[in-house]
């Protein structure tokens, strides 16, 4: 996606070989605009899916998700990471680690929001190790739901969570995909150097 490519080129900040930092756009500060657009985009690649509910976890895949779902129609559910007061029975729980981060949390879905006939679209922002969208798409399961497709705004193709989900019989759509992020330099898949065999 162009519009996303040009954002991550013009504001993405490169940390070590291993972390690219969007809070401008994406993880603090939120760009509207490419939110809507990148809403639309999901839609437009899962159309004809007969999605009838988008899940995310919070934060920062509340955005997107939320304008995905608005393009589709639907509604959209975040994962908790925390604790709700109010939602303490009749919820699914998985742990998700974080390798990033280097902790393991708790997130939970009310029974009351998946159902057994939904068809459901799993979106987030990063796709790392794919712990995520692993934890999402065992709450699904257990819900007896099915999985409809999983969309990324950025994935690291560099680290194994894509190929992990595909692995595992999922389609998983990244808006963009980053080869590398050696030397400080953001490198996106397609424009990875194609070796001849010669
Ligand atoms: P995984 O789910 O694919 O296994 O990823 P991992 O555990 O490594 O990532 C944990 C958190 O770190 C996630 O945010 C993920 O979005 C974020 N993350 C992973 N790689 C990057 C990166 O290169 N840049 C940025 N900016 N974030 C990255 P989270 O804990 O869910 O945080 P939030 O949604 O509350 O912001």
């Amino acid at each position: 996606m162009k519009l996303l490519k040009d954002k991550v080129m013009a504001e993405g900040i490169v940390l070590g070989n291993q972390v690219l930092k969007v809070d401008s756009f994406l993880n603090h500060q939120m760009d509207p605009v490419l939110m809507k657009e990148m809403g639309a985009e999901f839609a437009r690649r899962f159309a004809g899916e007969g999605i009838t509910k988008v899940l995310t976890i919070e934060s920062s895949g509340i955005a997107p998700a939320i304008m995905t779902a608005l393009e589709l129609n639907v509604p959209m559910i975040f994962a908790r990471k925390h604790q709700s007061l109010t939602l303490k029975d009749n919820i699914f729980v998985e742990k998700v680690y974080s390798f990033t981060k280097r902790e393991t949390n708790e997130i939970t879905v009310s029974k009351k929001f998946l159902r057994a006939d939904d068809r459901v679209l799993i979106v987030d922002d990063f796709l790392a190790n794919g712990e995520a969208a692993f934890g999402l798409a065992r709450i699904v399961e257990k819900a007896g739901a099915a999985i409809a497709g999983i969309g990324i705004v950025i994935e690291k193709s560099f680290q194994p969570g894509a190929r992990l989900l595909t692995e595992a019989g999922y389609r998983v759509e990244s808006l963009v995909r980053i080869a590398s992020l050696e030397d400080g330099a953001v490198a996106f898949v397609e424009d990875a150097p194609i070796h001849s065999c010669d």
